[in-house]
This record gives structure tokens, C-alpha cells and sequence, in this order.
């Protein structure tokens, strides 16, 4: 098989950790190396992070670069509330002594794209992040952009509400320049012309939850990856369900791995998309859906998942099981997304005198808090 050569640049983050898990277990993929930038954490901490993950999964042979300390205009805000403060879930892994990871990830982003450039080798980038470092690519080395084959990126959403605000995805909200800008360049770049960025937004990845069931049953097919997942999600458990009542997590980094591999696992629209910048509605993406601005349609808007299918792939991979073997007990404990759940016609009957709290009988009804 032909390998698909990779960066990933990420904010490692417990979904990145598991996305970053996926990918390392795919033949579909030679991952070259992994870039960091400030996002879920610090970049410093992320980079160590990164270490960690490799070290779990015996590649230490992949490289590690540290990116962007910082967004490029706003004052950074990590995401220590979702993640942990050691932004593994505090999950206590202690960094590998033995190996360590080196600055300049925009530099090193850049080399590898001259270098696929010249081998005609397209190099692809998956950002799992805030998109400094991919933005910092484009000012600084924009004739690097001849070597890019494609790029995914999770962030923003369409019609889904924001996680950290209203109306935005936390990866463009935390560097919504950058995010911009990288918009911007698809649209306008004479290297890009031919190109658009994969959005992989809050549409398609709140249908991926990774519920108490499903990481019981990893760890039935294997502990030691189990234990890992059960390890760094247990602080991610608690924070979605204070606040947003889902038990389990919303996996989202994942989904955009899972989708550079099989394109099948979710499909969308081509638009042209902007990043909104500043204001009440900082690091919104506005989606350009009926063509009101004739532009360049710079994005493909990601909107639909089987997340059934999509948990049946990671699985198979992260445990390295045939999938076909997942699906009687996989069918057995998934749970649908809330938007193809049945609504419960009537709340279910309270103890006497005790009014009934219809979110917990009728969860798919209260609009805004689902996954
Ligand atoms: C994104 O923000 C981060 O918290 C996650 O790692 C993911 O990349 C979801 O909004
Ligand atoms: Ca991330």
C-alpha cells in the first residue's frame, strides 16, 4: 500500500491524543512528523504531550516540532477547563526522559513542503488545532505551499452551536486570525487555486461520543490501550457532563483523521467560508452557502457522519480487531447520535408529588445541550 505522507500539527488535547492514536495505527498513513501550536494547552506542554503519545504507541521515531507560543493577534486562552491542567486529563503520564522535541515547527513545515514539491510527492497536513502555525506557514513561506496535498482541518461549524461561545468552535475562536487567514489564502493564493480546506467542524464531530460502554469495551478487546483511554478521558467524562449532561466525551480530533483516510465517513458541500476576527462573534465561521458572494468556494463544509461507522473504524484500528468482529456487540451499545434518537412522546411518570425533570426523561428535547 502506498501511504499517504502526513504532518499532523495539533494542540495535544485528549481527542489528539486519540486522533493522534488512530493515525499512528492506520497503514493509510506515514506520518513524517507532528507540529504543535498553543491551543488545548500550552505549546510547551503540548510538545511534551505529544512525546507522551508516542511513547505509548512505540514510534518514538517520529519527530516532534514546537510551533506558536502564541495566537497572532489575540491574547491566548487555553482550554485547561476541558482538557486538565497537564492537558492529558491529568491523567499523571510522566514525559519519556529518554527523547525530546526540537523548535521551529513552521520552519520544519515549510522544509517538508519544499521537499514533497520536489519529489512531486504531495505532503498533507491535518490540523487538529488553533491554525497558527499553518497561518505563520502561509506569511512566511507561502512558495512552500507548491508541495501541500491537502488539508483537513477540524474547526469551526455551520449549523451546530459553539463550544466556547454561541456562536464558535474553540480552534478558531483561540487564533481566529489565523483561521482566517488560512481561509483567506484558498481563496486567493495562486497555489491553492485548485485546492480547498476540509472543514471538519462541531456539524459532524458532536455525533462522536465516546460513551462509558464503548471505552468498556475497549478495554475488553485491549486493556492496555483501555487503560490509557480510560486514563486521560476521565476528566473530559466530567467536564461533559457538567457542562453539557452527556455521558461520556465528544471525540471530535478523531473524525478528522478517520475522514482523510475514507472520505466516506462524512460528506458536506463545497462554499466559500470566512472566519469572523473580532466582536460578539469572534471565530464564527460564516459559510457562504448560497453563493450570496460568488467567491471562490474554498472549503468543503462537512455537515453528515455516520458516527456508528466512524466508531466501528476507530476501534478496529486502535485495538488492531477486524471490524466485522466489532459490530454485534458494537450494535449492541451505540448510542445515535441525538438527532436520530426517538423523541420519548411523554416524560415518564414522577414519584408522587415529585415534579419530573424532563432533561433527564427526554434528553433529545432540550434544545442546546445535546452532543
Ligand atoms: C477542538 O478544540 C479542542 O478542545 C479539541 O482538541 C478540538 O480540536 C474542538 O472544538
Ligand atoms: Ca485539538
Amino acid at each position: 500500500m502506498n501511504a499517504r505522507k502526513v504532518i499532523i500539527d495539533c494542540d495535544p488535547g485528549i481527542d489528539d491524543a486519540l486522533a493522534l492514536m488512530l493515525a499512528l495505527s492506520s497503514p493509510e498513513l506515514d506520518v513524517l512528523g507532528i507540529t504543535i501550536t498553543s491551543g488545548n494547552v500550552s505549546a510547551d506542554k503540548g510538545a511534551k504531550n505529544a512525546l507522551k503519545i508516542l511513547k505509548w504507541m512505540d514510534r518514538t521515531d517520529i519527530p516532534v516540532y514546537l510551533g506558536e507560543r502564541l495566537p497572532l493577534v489575540r491574547d491566548y486562552v487555553n482550554a485547561e477547563d476541558t482538557h486538565g491542567e497537564d492537558g492529558l486529563g491529568e491523567s499523571g503520564y510522566d514525559v519519556p526522559a529518554e527523547r525530546s522535541y526540537r523548535e521551529g515547527a513552521v520552519r520544519y513545515l515549510a522544509d517538508s513542503l519544499h521537499h514533497a514539491a520536489s519529489a512531486s510527492e504531495p505532503l498533507s497536513i491535518i490540523a487538529l488545532g488553533p491554525m497558527t502555525n499553518l497561518a505563520r506557514l502561509i506569511k512566511d513561506y507561502p512558495d512552500s505551499l507548491a508541495g501541500l496535498g491537502e488539508l483537513v482541518s477540524m474547526g469551526g461549524n455551520y449549523k451546530s452551536h459553539g463550544n466556547c461561545s454561541p456562536v464558535a468552535e474553540y480552534n478558531y475562536w483561540c487564533d481566529p486570525h489565523a483561521a482566517n487567514l488560512v481561509y483567506e489564502a484558498f481563496e486567493t493564493h495562486p497555489l491553492l487555486s485548485d485546492k480547498q480546506i476540509h472543514m471538519i467542524g462541531l456539524d459532524v464531530t458532536r455525533k462522536i461520543v465516546l460513551t462509558p460502554n464503548i471505552l468498556e469495551y475497549i478495554c475488553q478487546i485491549d486493556p492496555s490501550i483501555g487503560e490509557i483511554i480510560t486514563k486521560i478521558t476521565r476528566f473530559y467524562f466530567d467536564f461533559h457532563w457538567k457542562q453539557e449532561q452527556v455521558i461520556g466525551c465528544v471525540i471530535n480530533d478523531p473524525l478528522a483523521v478517520a475522514y482523510f483516510i475514507d472520505r466516506s465517513l462524512c460528506h458536506g458541500f463545497s462554499a466559500y467560508t470566512a472566519v469572523e476576527t473580532e466582536g460578539l462573534c469572534m471565530g464564527q465561521t460564516v459559510v457562504d452557502a448560497f453563493d450570496f458572494w460568488k467567491k471562490k468556494k474554498n472549503s468543503i463544509v462537512l455537515t453528515e457522519t455516520d458516527a456508528f461507522r466512524f466508531m466501528c473504524f476507530f476501534i478496529s484500528r486502535i485495538c488492531h480487531t477486524d471490524p466485522a468482529a466489532l459490530l454485534p456487540v458494537l450494535q449492541q451499545i451505540f448510542v445515535p447520535p441525538a438527532d436520530q434518537r426517538p423523541l420519548t412522546p411523554h416524560p415518564c411518570p414522577a414519584p408522587h408529588g415529585v415534579p419530573a425533570p424532563s432533561a433527564f426523561c427526554q434528553p433529545a428535547a432540550k434544545e442546546g445541550l445535546q452532543p
